[in-house]
């Protein structure tokens, strides 16, 4: 059972739901002291998700603020960099009516893990509201440990060892992703990850889906594959291991990307804006 943890200079209140916690009274200034970011090191690792409500961080300050977690990895696509601070990207997911919108929010609508179509993909991520539409848009996030642990015993065993197939795109998912640069499709082959994967901190297995990447198992023909993949979906798809992050300007939110999905609803109106900066934090191979 969870309890409130007092780190001395920040608490950590659990969140009554499927996972995360909410961080109180921390100045992030402090993030980078060592006592402060191996508690919210800690943090990130019982619970998954961490919301650090706050004011409005420039790149500087959320780069020094996302080291408390870690090492930093650029984004893949160099035009969401940020051209003063290039850790920090900034993602515009606005909509607007006549199809110029940044394509992020649309392809960020169904459950993912960032960068699982990379080798190493991120550890975590962190999102940090500058500006938010009037109403929608929240943030969804998945427990994958949750959902593993779940699941009938036989499908465990099953799974257990299996590999997937990663892509930047698969015909799998819902929509297609943004456009990348000759060099950046040269830094996409394909990679190959373990269906479950071992969180290297606890020991502990979450399932390491995508819906956006995870375009087959090895050694499954198409048609066995996609039976697999569809009843792994339909099984995280139930709202027990969901919770939905809502929005405040100066909130920075920070996730595990080997033990969570997320995706966004892009439900807010037309043309209002909602831009978020991002931090990427260095992960390992998944095994
Ligand atoms: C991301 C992402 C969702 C959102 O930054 O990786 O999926 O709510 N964002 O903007
Ligand atoms: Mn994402």
């Amino acid at each position: 059972m969870d309890t409130l943890q007092d780190m001395g200079t920040f608490k950590v209140v659990p969140i009554d739901g499927a996972l995360g916690a909410r961080i109180e009274g921390l100045d992030r200034a402090t993030a980078t002291r060592p006592d402060v970011a191996a508690g919210l090191r800690k943090a990130l690792g019982d619970h998954l998700l961490l919301e650090v409500p706050g004011m409005p961080m420039t790149p500087a300050e959320m780069r020094d603020f996302s080291s408390a977690f870690g090492r930093f990895r650029p984004q893949l696509l160099r035009y969401k960099r940020t051209s003063e601070v290039p850790e920090v990207s900034v993602m515009v997911s606005t909509l607007m009516a006549d199809g110029t919108t940044d394509k992020t929010a649309l392809r960020s609508e169904d459950w993912h893990t960032d960068d699982s179509y990379m080798a190493t993909p991120a550890k975590a991520t962190l999102l940090h509201a500058i500006e938010i539409p009037s109403s929608g848009g929240n943030t969804w996030f998945c427990n994958m440990r949750a959902a593993y642990e779940a699941l009938p015993e036989a499908t465990r065993k099953r799974i257990d060892g299996m590999r997937a197939i990663h892509g930047y795109d698969t015909a799998r998912a819902r929509n297609r992703p943004s456009a990348r640069t000759a060099q950046e499709i040269a830094e996409t082959p394909d990679v190959e990850h373990p269906l479950v994967r071992t969180h290297p901190d606890n020991g502990r297995k979450a399932l390491y889906l995508n819906f956006n990447r995870l375009d087959h198992i090895v050694g499954l023909d198409r048609a066995e594959s996609d039976t697999l993949l569809d009843e792994l979906a339909e099984h995280c798809r139930q709202p027990r291991f969901h919770f939905a992050h809502e929005w405040t300007v100066g909130d920075c939110v920070i996730w595990d990307n080997r033990a969570t999905m997320h995706r966004v609803d892009v439900d807010y109106p037309m043309g209002e804006r909602r831009i978020m900066q991002r931090v990427l934090i260095e992960g390992d191979r998944p095994f």
